[in-house]
């Protein structure tokens, strides 16, 4: 009998749980509704050329987690069972790890198995091939990986009480995106190859254990000895290993509405779950424009400052800075992002890192969406356009080779896909299809898109060929205006694109200009009627063909600036950062205590690299404060962050 992998799932579940004492409420079966024919159709894996492991002979199907946390010696360590099929025949499966110590692996009976560790690679790791008997057609068979985290795993990070809004407790979290799961999870770490998952975690009492799955335990967990407590999860939709999700930590939930709720410290519950209220509406937005939501819930973990990213789509539970906080709504643009990925990413998934651009330029159309829907077409229109600028300077600034959506980035970070091309070109395409065919038919086609491919690798040649099946059909002259291969082969912008137009950015341009290029006064600004978006539009002026590295102000418009905008007390993190560049730029030494402060108080890469590169770019005067303040800030920031800032700065 061939054992389907939702199949094995469950039984694997019944086991886990078989004996326990269920809570009220909480029940073994899953909340997510059933799995679509797509899930279990046959998948052509593409090389992924960030894994070891060989899918087409021998995958995963399923992780089976069993760990304890040790707070003192920032290990997670204890068993993943894994199970295999393969090939008829198949006598070994190849898994990714990285920076794991593993000690032991046995099969189902307990009985060893022989292992090998190959050539250790600084971006991939290593492979771990595990041998055993040859599999019968249609066989699952189980192996059990005894192992141990290493303190400085880079998909881990262990804050201190001191590092954490209630100082008392000590906190845990993980990011595996994009191929750093392999640091605490031995499985195959390929974005293509989808596992269903349960873990057991182990931890402190004083903490509660959250992951990208159902809570199956009680909320406060179950005892398992002294001081301790485990928590129990399971994932019966089959995901890319990037997305298994654990933090712990002093942390308490508020409900939204019935499926959605808002998790993070108990001293910022209620300001968490004022700021994403719109969550709620969000989720039954996204489901009347592309299709039934397929997670069950959708909670949000708002994490301590430290955490690396705005923000990272686990199912079921996106974690989020706590900068997008801002007290007044203005930049949930980041809640519709990660929501949309549960489409984007997470059902219809990037087979390989080399075709990012279908997870995240994806995203960033249906975000934009989801925001119009909501807030209206002016607010989607300067979404759109802050975009557009970025990805100006963006193309700008890489190699052109780097500036096509789909990438070759063998021997590379993952990383370095990470760009405004991704997000904001791979967005630009799919506006300028819609404009091309129609609304109405672009998304009755993107609906398709995701009811055919869902829970499925994509490739940009399998998008190539759905959108030529159900949306082109043959038509030549629609095939030729939609210039698909110039958006996706060719650097910078085909000449079918149109840049968003926001006229509502036009007294905002007016002003800027008054101000930056007319000397105006600051106090001409009508700052306080701006809201967020105008204020980051009004920062990101730039004199026309400035030569990087110039002045283009003075020193009375920067103190003129700084005291009519009031920024020394800026609360919103996306302004700040916008005036903390400018201040840089012009070694403006008033800021510099305002820098300090922000660039100690959070870890998100997206402020600290650019900053951190600017200050570097300023010679010896950047150079010394970067030195010190990095000094400073790195034992707080994620290992995600300081390989990006060791990189400009050097390690302190
Ligand atoms: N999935 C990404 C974050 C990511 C990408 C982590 C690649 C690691 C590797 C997430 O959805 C994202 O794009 N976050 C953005 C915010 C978003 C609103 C553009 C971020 O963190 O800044
Ligand atoms: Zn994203």
């Amino acid at each position: 009998m061939i054992r389907t992998p939702a199949l094995a799932a469950a039984l694997a579940l019944m086991t886990a749980v078989g004996g326990c004492a269920m809570t009220p409420g909480s029940a073994a079966r899953s909340d997510m509704p059933p799995l679509p024919a797509s899930a279990n159709a046959p998948v052509r894996y593409a090389v992924d050329t960030h894994s070891y492991a060989r899918p087409e002979i021998a995958r995963v199907r399923h992780v089976s987690l069993d760990l304890a946390a040790d707070f003192a010696a920032k290990t997670l360590s204890g068993t993943a069972a894994l199970d295999i099929q393969g090939e008829p025949g198949a006598n070994e499966v190849v898994l990714d790890v990285r920076n794991l110590e593993i000690r032991d692996v046995r099969d189902a009976s307990g009985a060893p198995l022989q292992f090998q560790t190959g050539d250790n690679d600084a971006i991939k790791g290593q492979p771990l091939t595990v041998r055993f008997p040859a599999l019968a057609p249609g066989e699952t068979r189980r192996i059990v990986i005894a192992y141990a985290t290493r303190p400085d795993a880079s998909a881990l990070q262990w804050l201190s009480p001191s590092q954490t809004a209630g100082g008392r407790q000590p906190y845990l979290f993980s990011q595996g995106q994009a191929i750093l799961t392999r640091t605490w999870v031995p499985t195959q770490d390929s974005p293509g190859v989808r596992q269903t998952w349960d873990a057991r975690i182990v931890a402190p009492e004083a903490l509660r254990v959250v992951m990208s799955a159902q809570t199956l335990s009680p909320d406060e967990g179950e005892p398992a000895g002294p001081g301790i407590k485990a928590w129990r999860f399971s994932m019966t939709n089959p995901v890319p290993p990037y997305l298994i999700a654990l933090a712990a930590g002093d942390v308490a939930f508020a409900p939204i509405d019935e499926r959605t709720g808002v998790i993070t410290e108990p001293s910022r519950l209620e300001a968490a779950r004022a700021e994403l209220v719109s969550t709620a509406n969000m989720v039954d937005v996204a489901e009347r424009l592309y299709g039934p939501y397929r997670w069950g819930r959708y909670d949000l973990l708002v994490l301590p400052p430290a955490f690396p990213f705005g923000g990272m789509e686990n199912p079921r539970l996106t974690f989020a800075t706590p900068t997008i906080i801002a007290g007044d709504q203005s930049l949930v643009s980041l809640v519709a992002h990660e929501l949309a990925h549960s489409w984007s990413g997470n059902l219809v998934t990037n087979a390989t890192w080399n075709d990012f651009w279908l997870n995240e330029g994806f995203t960033v159309y249906f975000e934009n969406r989801i925001m119009e829907a909501l807030y209206g077409q002016e607010r989607a229109l300067m979404l759109q356009s802050l975009g557009w600028g970025d990805l100006q300077t963006t193309l700008a600034d890489l190699p052109p080779a780097d500036t096509r959506l789909q990438l070759d980035l063998t021997g590379r970070d993952p990383d370095e896909g990470l760009t405004d091309v991704a997000y904001e070109k791979g967005a630009a395409f799919l506006r300028t299809i819609e404009r091309i065919v129609g609304r109405e038919r672009f998304d009755a086609w993107l609906n398709g898109y995701f009811e055919r491919n869902a829970f499925r690798p994509i490739t940009t040649e399998l998008f190539k060929e759905d959108i030529r099946t159900h949306l082109i059909r043959g038509d030549a002259a629609l095939e030729s205006r939609l210039m698909m291969d110039a958006w996706i082969h060719q650097p910078g912008m085909p000449s079918n694109w149109q840049p968003p137009v926001s006229t509502a950015f036009a007294p905002v341009d007016a002003a800027a200009r008054a101000f930056f290029a007319e000397r105006g006064s600051a106090s001409a600004i009508p700052w306080a009627g701006w809201s967020t978006q105008e204020r980051q539009r009004f920062l990101a002026w730039r004199p026309e063909g400035a030569r990087a590295g110039a002045d283009w102000l003075t020193a009375a418009q920067l103190a003129d600036l700084e005291a009519s905008l009031n920024l020394r007390e800026e609360g919103n993190a996306e302004v700040l950062f916008a005036w903390l560049q400018i201040a840089v730029q012009h070694r403006y030494q008033p800021a510099v205590p305002t820098l300090e402060r922000f660039l100690t108080g959070m870890g998100r890469r997206k402020f600290v690299l650019p900053l951190f590169t600017s200050l570097w770019a300023e010679g010896d005067w950047g150079r010394a404060i970067a030195r010190r303040v990095y000094a400073q800030a790195r034992p707080g920031y994620h290992p995600v962050t300081t390989g990006s800032v060791d990189a400009v700065v050097g390690r302190p």
